[in-house]
């Protein structure tokens, strides 16, 4: 069924024109490698403050709300840009098992990610476990990263 949505996707003119136009697929994926930047930079600073070697003069959930915004808006360039290029090659991505991980990691990671500042604005100061949640949420940013990078090669 999906393989019959990707062939008749792939026909259509919106995606050979997404396809054949030479500057799109360059500059969104130049957006999307950029706002992957902002994510994993935000989680690891988040990360650097839980254990005490940037931003001590804010409280932790001070700092990492002001950083989570700038994750939820790179989510947002990460939605749009790679949308394009799923639309542009649907047979490559949705017949691509680590694509279909990816996308289903930046659900868990999205939701964690939205988990963990509840839990930052409920706990003061966070748990041990709190702060061991908060390191993985970054090892889950980065294996997304990864598995974008593989999609390339399976
Ligand atoms: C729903 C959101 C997202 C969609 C729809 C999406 C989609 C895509 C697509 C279609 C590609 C091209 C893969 C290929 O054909 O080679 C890609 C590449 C990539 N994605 Fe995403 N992505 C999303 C979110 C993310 C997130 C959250 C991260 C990491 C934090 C990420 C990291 C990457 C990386 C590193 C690449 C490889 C870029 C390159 O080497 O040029 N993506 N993504």
């Amino acid at each position: 069924m999906l393989q019959g949505f990707s062939e008749r996707l792939y026909t259509s003119p919106f995606s050979t024109y997404l396809r054949t136009e030479f500057w799109i697929i360059p500059v969104s994926q130049t957006i999307h490698i950029l706002c992957v930047a902002i994510v994993i930079a935000s989680a690891a600073a988040i990360s650097a403050r839980m254990v005490g070697v940037m931003g001590r003069d804010q409280p932790l959930a001070d700092f990492a709300k002001a950083r989570a915004v700038w994750v939820f808006a790179a989510l947002i360039g990460l939605v749009l840009t790679g949308s394009v290029q799923t639309l542009a090659e649907p047979e490559r991505e949705f017949g691509n098992p680590i694509y279909l991980t990816k996308m289903a990691l930046v659900l868990v990671a999205t939701g964690l990610s939205g988990v963990f500042l509840i839990l930052l604005k409920r706990q003061t100061p966070l748990s041990t476990g709190g702060r061991i949640f908060g390191f993985l949420l970054v090892f889950l940013w980065a294996l997304i990263t990864i598995c974008g990078r593989w999609i390339a090669y399976l």
